[in-house]
């Protein structure tokens, strides 16, 4: 399309959007930058605009910027890391466009830590697992905030994109939701299989409104939230899968839920993060003093790479080790570096653990594994189409085929980037197919009353973060998984049945689809018959020769 078409469409808007993403972090704002410069782009958050994982991001971004490093090792890293599973059209897709992608942000005043220095102009490169040469971008030990608020900037100061922090949503709305038959003169696609946008919840008025739009993307993140310790923030519900599998969409490889290997252990503090970069700068993992082998490191034992296997096979050592000697955490130590260069490299964490009494540059850091990514999630091809017409997905809540059965440090927020943009591209090159929305059917908010208890909320969704923890965990069985799949058809009733009767509310909209998430994350689990990567179960601790995705598909 050229500059004057441009123009043409987003006078022709008016005030309804002719895109909305629903999530502002990382994959969502790339989309609305590119859409932007042609369309009237609507963004949903739903609390602050810097609310999910995105700000969250403390290593970096993986791509190959050093000489020696090459494309091929980094799609092999990735393979690798992801037991071969991954798409390799996918992987390559991604990796060779990852250079350009740190020059976009580059170009949006992203301040990437240069090599001695910001005047060197040539980027410092950090070490994470898994990866064999270094190729991590970053700012400091706190990329993903630069890059979250690089991002909002730019949005805010478009004149395209309108930004709605505090909208929850809750639905999207679809053919079935069409105040007249789908043969209407709107050409939509018959059998409920067109997407027109999403009924959301006003955090603030309590009322949920119909936004309508030619094409929607999900943006909404991960799954975290389904464990009881996760690094993720609270809003990590699975909400964009779950209203993707309501609506018709295909969901893959939900079994395979990364558990990141070092999150603080602090009985206060239950999600910091404390980044793989400090073991790509030497930490070592020991064991705790006080029990045999005490105060000696432990992976050497475990895999050939060290405290630099993959993230899989370190979280289960210390997994391992924690069940083996009943430990509560294991150490993560790099105070045999110059303390300096502790403190220069992570500033963020050295400050935070300060202040929780731990000094990091003299003493061991107390680390326990958490649940840190979902690899899973709505299927897409390589324009982050979904099964759906109009409908995208993008970022952690898709499944691409970048990660397979375990996604390698640093390769996600590249994911957002790069499929940010290439779902963009795709609605902007087949802008003359979407049709404008039909009429559509409000929010039916007249049969429902004032919930009577909010204590069922809290009490299912601490249940079902337990059980999930417990049974679905870094090791399962069959029978744990067994006993999840029961504990998940007996909430189900009570939820759907609270859902139908009483008034929306943010916890209940996040219940209802932490549930549905974790329904979709049993039933991947008992269909993989093997164990490969995140996918540990002792009754089967094979891996099988063929590498099969687990594609769930909707009734
Ligand atoms: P998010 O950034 O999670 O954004 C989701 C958006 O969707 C939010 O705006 C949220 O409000 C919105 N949303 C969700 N549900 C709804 C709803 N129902 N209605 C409206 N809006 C909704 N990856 C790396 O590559 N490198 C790293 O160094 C790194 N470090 C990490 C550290 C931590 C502590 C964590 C938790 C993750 C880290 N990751 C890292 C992973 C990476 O940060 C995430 O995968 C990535 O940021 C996901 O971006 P996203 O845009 O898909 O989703
Ligand atoms: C970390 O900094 O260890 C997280 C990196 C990632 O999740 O990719």
């Amino acid at each position: 399309m050229k500059k004057n078409k441009t123009t043409a469409l987003a006078e022709s808007a008016d005030k309804q959007p002719d895109v909305i993403i629903v999530g502002s972090g990382a994959a969502g704002l790339t989309a609305a930058l590119v859409l932007a410069e042609r369309c009237r782009v609507l963004v949903l958050a739903k609390g602050a605009l810097d609310g999910g994982s995105t700000a969250w991001a403390q290593g970096g971004i993986a791509a190959v910027l050093d000489a020696g490093d090459t494309f091929e090792d980094h799609i092999n890293d990735t393979m690798i890391a992801g037991g071969g599973l991954n798409r390799r059209e996918t992987v390559e897709f991604v990796i060779e466009n990852a250079p350009e992608a740190i020059q976009r942000l580059a170009d949006l005043g992203v301040p990437f830590n240069s090599e001695s220095g910001a005047a060197s102009g040539v980027l410092h490169l950090t070490r994470e697992g898994g990866h064999s040469h270094r190729r991590i971008v970053h700012v400091d030990d706190a990329t993903g905030w630069a890059v979250q608020q690089a991002l909002i900037a730019a949005a805010t100061a478009h004149p395209n994109i309108t930004l709605r922090p505090d909208m929850v949503a809750v639905d999207l709305v679809t053919d079935r939701h069409r105040l007249e038959p789908a043969e209407g003169k709107h050409g939509a696609a018959p059998g409920g299989r067109q997407v027109w946008g999403v009924y959301a919840l006003d955090a603030q008025t309590g009322r949920v409104e119909c936004f309508a739009a030619r094409a929607t993307i999900l943006a909404t993140g991960g799954a975290g939230r389904t464990y009881l310790f996760s690094t993720a923030p609270r809003g990590a519900t699975g909400d964009g899968i779950a209203m993707a599998w309501r609506a018709g969409c295909r969901v893959s490889n939900m079994e395979f839920m990364q558990f990141h290997p070092t999150c603080l252990y602090n009985l206060e503090v239950k999600n910091f993060l404390i980044t793989e970069a400090v073991r790509g700068e030497g930490g070592h993992l020991k064991l705790p003093p006080g029990v045999p082998g005490g105060a000696e490191r432990f992976m050497p034992r475990f895999d050939p790479r060290e405290e630099l296997a993959p993230r899989d096979v370190v979280a289960r050592a210390i997994d391992h080790e924690i069940k083996r000697l009943g430990l509560d955490y294991v150490h993560l130590d790099i105070s045999h570096r110059d303390p300096e260069f502790i403190r220069g490299h992570f500033p963020n964490i050295y400050e935070r653990l300060l202040g929780l009494g731990i000094d990091m540059t003299k003493e061991p850091i107390p680390v326990v594994p958490a649940q840190h990514y979902t690899c899973g999630g709505v299927l897409i091809d390589m324009a982050g189409r979904t099964d759906l017409a109009g409908l995208y997905a993008v970022g952690e809540c898709s499944e691409s085929g970048l990660h397979g059965a375990n996604r390698l440090a640093s390769n996600s927020l590249l994911e957002c980037f790069v499929f940010g943009d290439a779902a963009a591209n795709d609605i902007l090159a087949r802008w003359d197919s979407f049709a404008a929305p039909p009429p559509l059917r409000e929010w039916d908010a007249s049969r429902v009353a004032d919930s009577d208890e909010e204590v069922v909320i809290k009490q299912n969704w601490t249940e079902i973060r337990r059980f999930m923890w417990n049974y679905v965990g870094i090791v399962r069985t069959n029978k744990r998984l067994e006993r999840a799949a029961h504990r998940i058809k007996l909430l189900k009733n009570e939820v759907n049945e609270y859902y139908s009767n009483f008034r929306l509310t943010s916890d209940l909209i996040e219940l209802r689809n932490l549930l549905q998430t974790a329904e979709l994350i049993v039933k991947s689990a008992r269909a993989r018959r093997e164990s490969r990567g995140l996918h540990y179960n002792e009754d089967y601790p094979q891996t099988q020769p063929a590498a099969r995705d687990t594609i769930l598909v909707p009734n």
